[in-house]
């Protein structure tokens, strides 16, 4: 919220003094263009966590409630270690108990004798509790290490819930004050939380379908995610080959970081160093900061796109996936995709595929992922931290071409990070004279020309 009043006030500037276009001033505009343009995305332009909260007793002192995290971001999911939640309490409202969940810390509850709350902070922090929790500090859809699975991807995991017990609060839906400044961690920085919005208070309707109730309160928050707040680095990148090109053309050089002996020694590790077991385990080991293997690209992922084979009406297409980072196995990890052919996908082996349709009626956005025990895991850098697939396309006459890199995808995100992508003029081009590419004017062409020369020949 405030980077984005921020930037649209600099923009106001900019655009007064616009016409003194002087060099920083045309370096701020461009500079605000970027990030604004960064924190909307246009694939999934209506992505968000709505976070619930439901009022479902009042208490002498406060009310419990129930706290339900929805994930209705598409393809963005929020992997080990897990989200972090906070807030500010409006007055002193204190924690008595959570089930479900937990606040990273207590605070200081020394005003209290007898019974001692939970936490006593003013801003608390909570935390998902892990799988294998006891029963009895179990509610519906907690207990999952803060992980929440992307809206498409596995929707009956798209949500985690806590329950909480407030003291000190208001007891009435007229007294009661609802917490601000929501701040919601994945756990690093990147979503923006509005205010809390009182809305219609929600329903539940039981197991069978025979009776409805109702929550006594709700208020609402949304967050949205930008890349931009996210992180000023990149995370993933793309190469690009074909098979009438032995040109592979690599990840651009820098995508993610430059390797750089003096500045940054230990920035990277060679994969054959000796002391790779040891950096793996180093300073940093448990802070998930990427630990990535030494290369040109210094990205902890890599997408290659190959164009394997052309048939008379299809076209194949192979994709790999690379992790480059010791520290990491990226769990439900999945790609987003746009190419123009996506309308005409025949078949697609060894992952999932479901179409992201973000402008109505143009079809060439797919969303892929692994499937579950087989591939949805992708294993730390080394010999196991790849997964592939092959695509199959119909071709459609009208649009299909192997020319001007047609063939090669528009975009890709890793995990919602959209991926450093080669320059368009590097990308691997058609030799000049290549006549088994016509496909299937081929064989009629040589059909003819054979028929002509006999017929030269035959008649002189
Ligand atoms: C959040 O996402 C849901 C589901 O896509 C959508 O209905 C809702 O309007 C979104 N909320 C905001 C504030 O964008
Ligand atoms: C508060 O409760 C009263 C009834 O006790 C109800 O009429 C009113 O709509 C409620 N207000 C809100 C904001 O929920
Ligand atoms: C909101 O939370 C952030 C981070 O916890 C903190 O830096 C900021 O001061 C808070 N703002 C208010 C008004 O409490
Ligand atoms: C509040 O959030 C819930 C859960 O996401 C949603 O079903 C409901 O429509 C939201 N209410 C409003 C007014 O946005
Ligand atoms: C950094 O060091 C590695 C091996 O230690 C070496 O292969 C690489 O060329 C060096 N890079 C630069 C920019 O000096
Ligand atoms: C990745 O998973 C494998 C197998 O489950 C495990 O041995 C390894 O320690 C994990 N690596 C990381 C960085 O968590
Ligand atoms: C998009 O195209 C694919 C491949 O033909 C098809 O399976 C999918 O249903 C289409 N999606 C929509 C929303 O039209
Ligand atoms: C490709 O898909 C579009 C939209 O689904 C359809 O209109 C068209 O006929 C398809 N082309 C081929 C060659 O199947
Ligand atoms: C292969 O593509 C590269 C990069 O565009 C180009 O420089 C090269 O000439 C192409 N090779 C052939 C045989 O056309």
């Amino acid at each position: 919220m405030d980077l984005s009043s921020s930037i649209s006030t600099v923009r106001r500037h900019t655009s007064k003094i616009a016409p003194l276009a002087s060099a920083p001033v045309l370096f701020l505009l461009l500079s605000s263009l970027a990030s604004t343009a960064e924190a909307y995305d246009p694939l999934d332009p209506n992505g968000n966590i709505t976070i619930k909260w439901d009022v479902m007793q009042w208490t002498p002192d406060g009310y419990v409630a129930v706290v339900t995290m929805f994930n209705f971001q598409q393809y963005r999911h929020i992997q080990a270690p897990g989200w972090m939640l906070g807030w500010t309490w409006a007055k002193k409202e204190v924690i008595w108990s959570m089930v479900g969940g937990q606040t990273t810390e207590q605070g200081d509850c020394s005003r209290f004798k007898g019974n001692i709350p939970h936490c006593c902070k003013k801003d608390p922090s909570v935390v998902d509790l892990l799988p294998g929790t006891p029963y009895n500090m179990q509610i519906a859809n907690c207990c999952k290490g803060g992980v929440i699975s992307s809206w498409v991807q596995d929707p009956a995991n798209a949500a985690s819930s806590f329950q909480i017990s407030v003291g000190a609060a208001g007891t009435t839906n007229k007294t009661v004050r609802v917490p601000k400044n929501f701040t919601l961690k994945s756990p690093g920085p990147g979503y923006t939380c509005g205010a809390a919005k009182i809305v219609k208070p929600s329903r539940f309707v039981s197991q069978d379908g025979r009776r409805t109730t109702q929550a006594l309160m709700t208020w609402n928050i949304t967050c949205t995610y930008s890349q931009f707040l996210a992180q000023k680095t990149p995370t993933c990148c793309v190469s690009l080959s074909s098979f009438y090109n032995d040109t592979i053309v690599n990840c651009p050089t820098c995508s993610c970081g430059c390797q750089n002996n003096i500045t940054q020694p230990g920035s990277c590790v060679e994969g054959d160093s000796p002391y790779l077991a040891s950096a793996i385990n180093g300073p940093g080991k448990s802070s998930f900061t990427p630990l990535v293997q030494c290369t040109s690209h210094m990205c902890p992922i890599r997408v290659h796109w190959h164009i394997k084979l052309n048939y008379k009406e299809y076209w194949r297409v192979k994709i790999a996936i690379t992790n480059f980072n010791y520290r990491m196995n990226y769990t439900q990890w999945n790609l987003v995709i746009q190419h123009p052919n996506f309308d005409n996908l025949t078949q697609i082996f060894s992952f999932n595929y479901n179409s992201l349709t973000p402008y109505g009626g143009i079809n060439d956005t797919a969303m892929l992922w692994g499937i579950k025990y087989y591939n949805d895991l992708l294993m730390q850098a080394g010999p196991y931290g790849n997964v592939q697939s092959e695509l199959l396309f119909r071709k459609d006459p009208s649009t299909f071409t192997f020319q001007k890199g047609w063939a090669f995808p528009r975009r890709i995100y890793f995990n919602g990070d959209n991926c450093v992508m080669p320059p368009p003029d590097a990308y691997p081009r058609l030799p000049n004279n290549s006549p088994q590419l016509k496909g299937s004017l081929f064989l009629p062409v040589i059909i003819l020309w054979a028929t002509l020369t006999w017929l030269l020949i035959y008649v002189q």
